[in-house]
């Protein structure tokens, strides 16, 4: 399916407000497939390694009876693992196809890459005067310095968590080079990075991309790939106007995103919002519990 053939749906009954407003594109198609299988497989990770990480708890116990025991709850993770694996693979393959085959400009450095700069610090700190009113807000490009940070925490937890993964699964194989105590590290390692990121996930970026004023109760864009002229230039100042000066904007324009589309993401989009705040206050009381002696 490509961007056109999803946007040329459109159904007879569209909503009349809003009907001249323009819409520019921010992610593709296969950024919003990409975004939507990792979250997927990360919600099924999460779902089924928790009861795994407090097995003594009465809940955990119960679910796990549920679904037909803790193998069958081990097994729906390697499942979800191996999808998680593959997207991940898809991505490292994209990076490398823009960089090296396309030699994409601007991908390490610059207004429009994921890597951090001094531009990031000077709004980390700008965004701090601001909070507390002591400067006026600062203005953003393509990514802000918090959606950078989400980034590379995914990528780097992906890194740690699938490594300690694959070495638990396949341990025979990892013991013929690596020290008994390592493989009893990596459990370690992958449980409590794993509750890092089920913790960060499930409330720093919730709060980051949703929660906060400018995007509350949800921010569509990963979902349609497409904001409103006035969510651009509010959110991205910075980008709009490069664009604007550079004459790329016309280029960027794009159709309304269709009404059913945004309807069912915004099911998908809420439901997956739930199902994570859940897990987080689930992870908590199995937590506190565990180390706190309660119950
Ligand atoms: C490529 C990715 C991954 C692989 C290959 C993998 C594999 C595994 C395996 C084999 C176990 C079972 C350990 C045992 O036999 O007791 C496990 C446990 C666990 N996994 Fe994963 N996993 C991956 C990603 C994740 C992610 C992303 C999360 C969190 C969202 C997660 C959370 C957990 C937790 C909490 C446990 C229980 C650890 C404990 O008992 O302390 N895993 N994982």
């Amino acid at each position: 399916m490509t961007e056109q053939t999803e946007t040329e749906i459109v159904p007879a009954a569209q909503p009349a407000s809003g009907k001249d407003e323009k819409y520019y594109l921010r992610f593709t198609l296969p950024q919003r497939y990409l975004h939507a299988v990792l979250f997927t497989s990360f919600l099924g990770l999460a779902a089924t390694g928790l009861p795994m990480r407090f097995s003594d708890n009465a809940g955990a116990r119960f679910f796990a009876r549920a679904v037909g025991g803790f193998g069958a709850i081990l097994f729906f993770h390697k499942f979800c693992a191996i999808i998680l694996t593959l997207a991940f693979l898809y991505h490292l393959k994209d990076i490398f196809t823009r960089a090296v085959v396309h030699k994409e400009k601007g991908m390490f450095w610059g207004p429009t890459s994921m890597v951090a700069n001094w531009k990031d610090v000077k709004d980390l700190v700008g965004h701090l005067r601001w909070f507390v009113g002591l400067g006026p807000k600062p203005q953003f490009d393509r990514y802000a310095y918090w959606e950078k940070f989400d980034y590379w925490a995914v990528f780097w937890g992906m890194v740690v968590i699938g490594f300690s993964g694959y070495a638990m699964w396949f341990a025979p194989f990892f013991a013929k080079f690596l020290p008994g105590w390592a493989l009893n590290a990596v459990l370690v390692v992958h449980g409590e990075e794993a509750l890092l990121a089920i913790l960060f996930i499930f409330s720093i970026h919730f709060v980051n991309t949703h929660l906060r004023p400018d995007s509350f109760p949800m921010d569509m864009v990963i979902f349609t790939g497409k904001e409103t002229e006035e969510e651009f230039k509010k959110k991205r100042a910075l980008e709009y106007q490069r664009l604007e000066r550079q004459g790329k904007l016309e280029a960027k324009l794009a159709d309304k995103p269709v009404y059913w589309w945004v309807n069912f993401a915004k099911v998908v989009g809420f439901t997956a919002i739930l199902i994570g705040l859940v897990l987080l206050v689930l992870t908590l009381i199995a937590y506190f519990q565990l180390n706190g002696g309660v119950g």
